[in-house]
């Protein structure tokens, strides 16, 4: 007896029950379990048609992700062959989509003549995500099913489609009434199409998926949207596949595509997002913390700072329609913040991404408020004041004061010691990080910080509101500036100090975004805020600025007032959003450099590369060698999703392995030398690099 499939013969009908948890990864034991199922119906003469359905209610979320990269991955049957064996069965089968049918999944119900979904039904293909491209036909017979442009659409974007749009683009024939009557609809749809003496398959829709769209229309669009691929492989090649469709009759066209598939398949950017997907799976779960830890209930929240930080939190919460009591000191202030707000959900009307209801049905779940009084019951309190110890503390005493026993109190400081923090309350335990990242309704990354005293339970609670914000959260203990800010300083110090030694701004930002970063450090620095840098600086200077050349042009330009783009002038010049070099950043540059006695230099962009990035590198290992970071997969996470770091190279610490930790510390150590006093000042391995080098390690790990 099978345990992955469930197979019964009801009349005239076969139904097969996919029947492996959580999701039906379709993995090799599977694959073999349904082709297994396929030939009993195939051959029993009693049955006229095959239902496929999720036994445990959900489709399939696709192919096994685990199984790329190795053997299992195309073991016989593989997906492609085991779909083709389907779509030439004699009987008509009907695909019975509960939930999800993803990837894969959604190849295995287009390998089915018919298909059936729930109202909550969502289907995609989006293996885009994993530098993939769908493998198992979905990039031949979804174009021939809805028509090149809307399947092109929807394998790049590898958005999840609801159940009625997919009724309406025809991937679904038909809607059940509920999830609870699917299976029984499915049962009758297959009688009828027995009865009515229906084809095991319909004709497609688009037997040429091109036809009626300009001849040029695949070359114009690879034009047009080559720029945003930047250096991404899969986007191009699911295009090469949608051309094959185009071009190639079916066969063919299969076979291109699991060409192009496993050239995907073996790619080091997908190698680097598989890691995503598991990293970020994988955060979510903390040592030493139950899974089954109750979380504490969140009904009701309130965020103390109407400015823009305390803002942009309480737009998260307005968005996942949770009431949220927004404090302030001064009622202009409060007013400004609430219409800032609504200017903000104004603009996402005006995109069409939100409709009037909802904006005020969002702004009603905000309420304003002078009283500290009003907090009483709130379940869970986020500050985001001004950065000061002074200033937080007070706020935390008020809070200690007014809010219920059991409330969790969270900070939403970037760099200050949590664990100071809580102590000023009678209920540190109670009392957490939630770090969000500018603008805090829109970036992904949410860094939790654990401080000494934290609960379990406080941990565990927001870790899963943070999921529900729709965050990426990230665990970090407490350190100044904690996983992300952390490493950011000593990137920051070294771009700084590569253009008084020679390289232009331009040159630095060019190298980085050259590796897809975002954003370059000076375009970064100018955006954020020179000033803004400058005053964090400013008050940790006892603790980084052992050198006089420490950050010195963002000093420089500080104090000259080029603050970045908000003032037309920092590291470039602005005109609007353009930037320009500007030669008086060079010419300053040039005389710091004469005061410092430093000699410059042509610098090339192999050293811009290891300098910037060693460094990054070193601090990373360092925080996992601390245990601030639980996990090197978690700082990859900090950096792709606060930073800007390119998901295909699976974050720094990826990044390190796939460059070699022997080549990071051989680097890191012919700068130390190399750069006289200032190498021996910063470019210090840290400890755990040497170890894993020692060791003969490959990946980031404690050791
Ligand atoms: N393969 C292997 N494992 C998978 C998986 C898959 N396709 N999808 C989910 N899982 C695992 C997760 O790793 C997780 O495992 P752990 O509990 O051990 O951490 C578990 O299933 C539950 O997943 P989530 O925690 O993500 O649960 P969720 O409810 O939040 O989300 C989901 C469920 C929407 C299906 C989400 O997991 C998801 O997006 N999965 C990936 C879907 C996907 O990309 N499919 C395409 C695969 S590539 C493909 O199919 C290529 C092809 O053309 C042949």
């Amino acid at each position: 007896m099978n345990t992955l499939i469930t197979y019964q013969v009801e009349d005239n009908l076969a139904l097969i029950g996919l029947a492996r948890p959580p999701v039906n990864a379709l993995g090799q034991p599977l694959r073999a379990a349904v082709l297994d199922a396929a030939e009993r119906a195939a051959a029993d003469s009693q049955v006229k048609a095959v239902v496929i359905h999720g036994a445990n209610g959900l489709f399939s979320a696709g192919a096994d992700i685990s199984e790329f990269g190795g053997d299992a991955s195309f073991a016989a049957p593989d997906l492609p062959g085991l779909l083709l064996r389907l779509t030439r069965l004699d009987k008509p089968l009907v695909a019975a989509i509960g939930k999800l049918a993803l990837g894969g999944g959604l190849e295995l119900a287009l390998a089915c003549g018919y298909r059936i979904g729930e109202p909550g039904t969502r289907v995609g293909l989006p293996e885009i995500n994993l530098g993939l491209l769908p493998g198992a036909g979905g990039t031949q017979r979804l174009p021939r099913l809805i028509g090149a442009k809307p399947a092109l659409d929807m394998m790049l974007s590898g958005v999840q489609v609801g159940a009625e749009s997919a009724l309406a683009q025809g991937m679904l024939d038909r809607l059940s009434a509920s999830a609870e009557t699917l299976l029984d609809e499915a049962r009758a749809y297959a009688r009828e199409l027995v009865t009515g003496e229906a084809p095991a398959r319909p004709a497609p829709p688009f037997p040429e998926p091109a036809k009626g769209l300009p001849e040029d229309f695949l070359a114009r669009f690879r034009e047009e949207n080559e720029p945003r691929w930047k250096s991404r492989l899969a986007p191009r090649l699911v295009l090469s596949a949608v051309e094959a469709a185009c071009l190639l009759p079916l066969e063919e066209g299969l076979a291109r595509e699991v060409a192009l598939f496993k050239h995907a398949e073996a790619s080091r950017q997908s190698e680097a997002l598989r890691h995503v997907f598991f990293a970020e799976r994988e955060a979510g779960k903390v040592p030493g913390i139950d899974p089954s830890t109750v979380p504490r209930p969140i009904g009701k929240v309130a965020v103390i700072g109407a400015g823009t930080m305390g803002g942009g939190i309480s737009m998260n919460f307005a968005n996942a329609g949770i009431p949220v009591t927004l404090l302030e000191r001064q009622g202009e202030a409060l007013d400004r913040g609430l219409a800032q707000i609504r200017h903000n959900y104004g603009i996402s009307v005006k995109r069409g991404k939100l409709t009037e209801t909802q904006l005020e049905q969002r702004m009603a779940l905000l309420t304003g408020s002078l009283d500290y009084a009003d907090l009483a019951d709130v379940d869970l309190v986020i500050e985001a004041v001004f950065e000061k110890m002074e200033i937080k503390q007070e706020v935390f005493r008020t809070l200690d004061r007014v809010c219920k026993p059991g409330a969790i109190l969270a900070t939403n400081t970037s760099s200050l010691d949590v664990d100071q923090i809580a102590a000023v309350t009678a209920r540190p335990q109670d009392v957490i990080g939630l770090h969000f990242f500018s603008p805090a309704n829109v970036m992904r990354l949410l860094e939790v910080v654990r401080g000494r005293k934290t609960a379990p339970d406080v941990l565990a609670t927001t870790l899963k509101m943070g999921r529900t914000l729709g965050k990426m959260p990230v665990v970090s203990g407490v350190c100044f500036g904690f996983i992300g800010n952390r490493m950011l300083e000593p990137y920051v110090r070294e771009a700084h100090r590569l253009v008084l030694e020679g390289a232009t701004p331009d040159q630095v930002d060019g190298v980085l975004t050259g590796l897809d970063l975002n954003m370059g450090v000076f375009s970064m620095l100018d955006l954020a805020g020179i000033d803004v840098n400058f005053l964090v600086r400013d008050s940790n200077r006892a603790a980084f600025a052992h050198d006089d050349s420490y950050c010195r042009l963002g000093d420089e330009l500080y104090a000259l007032g080029r603050h970045g783009q908000k003032t037309g002038r920092g590291f470039y010049a602005y005109e609007g959003r353009n930037r320009q070099d500007d030669y008086e950043v060079v010419a300053l540059a040039e005389r710091l450099a004469g005061e410092l006695h430093l000699p410059r230099r042509r610098i090339d962009d192999a050293e811009i590369h290891d300098r910037c990035l060693f460094m990054l590198i070193n601090e990373g290992i360092q925080l996992l060698d601390e245990g601030i970071a639980l996990r090197a997969s978690d700082i990859d996470l900090v950096w792709i999703n606060g930073y800007g770091f390119p998901s295909h190279l699976g974050g720094p610490m990826h990044y390190a392995e796939h460059l070699g930790l022997d080549k990071v510390l051989t680097g890191i150590r012919h700068y130390r030398q190399a750069l006289g006093d200032y190498g021996e000042m910063w470019f210090t391995p840290a400890p755990l690099l040497e170890r894993l080098v020692a060791a003969g390690k490959q990946r980031i790990e404690p050791i």
